[in-house]
């Protein structure tokens, strides 16, 4: 263990009480002035630690930051959130420096993590509301061995391993609306973006970046979108730690990340079914303006919706924007 691990450790089973740096000094048995090296390099890192004269120093409890170190904690995974975290208290999109580190040749299981955008992106152009501190905005790079075809089915699969996250971490009866949208009572909770680069006939790397409305609340939400968003907070009533469900997150993903490298697709689109709840559903899709109505027959093994229409037409939609009936 570094000396900054066992500093943050002291600090954290101190608790409220105030710990000298004479005596962290004395039990971690090193100079005044590596605890003090080391206390300032945990201020840069973001935690919040006060200092007094004659009293020492004692850390901010439970800031909820998104921090590396804190993700690490405890966190059950080898790949997703083990590897490179790159950190930001502010950023444009974590999608679009996840985008220049792939560039860079950034490996698997990259996470960009951010406790607020300025310019979070959605589908299709849209923005995504990025309050600071109250969600988790978070982008994971992959390089899978699949051909671009394929892509969607990751889409599908963060999904569902974000939705079981959910589920582990607050009561609430969520439901994944094709293709990437989860929602509580019809109002949006989490939104994902993948986005993709390819080479011929293979993939390069997919960026999976997915929002959360953890702790905003109602009034937080701009005008524009607070009739159609919610937050784990509005729903349950209760604060939520980001940092607890971000880990969630993250195992969620391993877990069925390698399910679907061990090609068990099928399975992960079961639970998909599960928890969409909504095949034979009465639904308008929009298809770039073009609007088509009828029932949901089926998500297939590629990831896409198949609408019998009111003429008993079979559509095949690869992308679209739903809307429940
Ligand atoms: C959507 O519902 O249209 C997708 C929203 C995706 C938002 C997340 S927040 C983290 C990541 N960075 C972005 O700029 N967008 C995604």
């Amino acid at each position: 263990m570094t000396t900054r691990d066992m500093l943050l450790r002291h600090l954290k089973k101190s608790g409220e009480a105030w710990i000298s740096g004479e005596q962290i000094s004395a039990e971690l048995n090193v100079s005044r002035a590596a605890i003090s090296k080391q206390i300032k390099k945990l201020r840069d890192q973001g935690y919040s630690i006060e200092s007094a004269s004659k009293k020492g120093y004692r850390l901010e409890l439970d800031p909820d930051l998104l921090l590396p170190a804190e993700i690490r904690e405890n966190l059950k995974n080898r790949v997703f959130g083990n590897k490179d975290i790159h950190y930001f208290e502010e950023i444009d999109s974590t999608n679009t420096k996840a985008k220049e580190l792939a560039e860079q040749g950034a490996p698997e299981g990259t996470l960009v993590i951010a406790e607020s955008q300025t310019l979070g992106r959605g589908r299709r152009g849209r923005q995504w509301y990025s309050s600071h501190g109250k969600g988790i905005y978070a982008t994971i790079i992959l390089r899978p061995n699949i051909p671009p075809m394929g892509a969607p089915r990751i889409t599908l699969m963060t999904a569902v391993a974000v939705a079981k996250a959910l589920l582990s971490q607050a009561n609430m009866d969520i439901r994944i609306k094709w293709p990437n949208d989860i929602l509580v009572k019809n109002k949006k909770l989490v939104g994902i973006l993948t986005e993709i680069s390819t080479e011929m006939d293979a993939v390069n790397y997919i960026l999976v970046g997915f929002g959360v409305n953890v702790n905003t609340p109602t009034q937080d939400f701009p005008p524009e979108i607070s009739g159609i968003a919610t937050s784990i907070f509005v729903e349950t009533g209760k604060v939520q730690s980001r940092l607890k469900l971000l880990q969630a997150c993250l195992e969620q993903f391993e877990t069925y990340y390698n399910m679907f490298k061990q090609n068990e697709f099928g399975t992960i689109l079961q639970q998909w079914k599960i928890l969409s709840k909504t095949m034979g559903s009465r639904i308008v899709v929009d298809v770039l303006g073009q609007k088509y109505t009828g029932k949901i027959l089926d998500i297939d093994d590629d990831g896409v919706l198949i609408l019998k229409d009111d003429e008993n037409k079979i559509h095949r939609i690869f992308s679209g924007d739903i809307t429940l009936q």
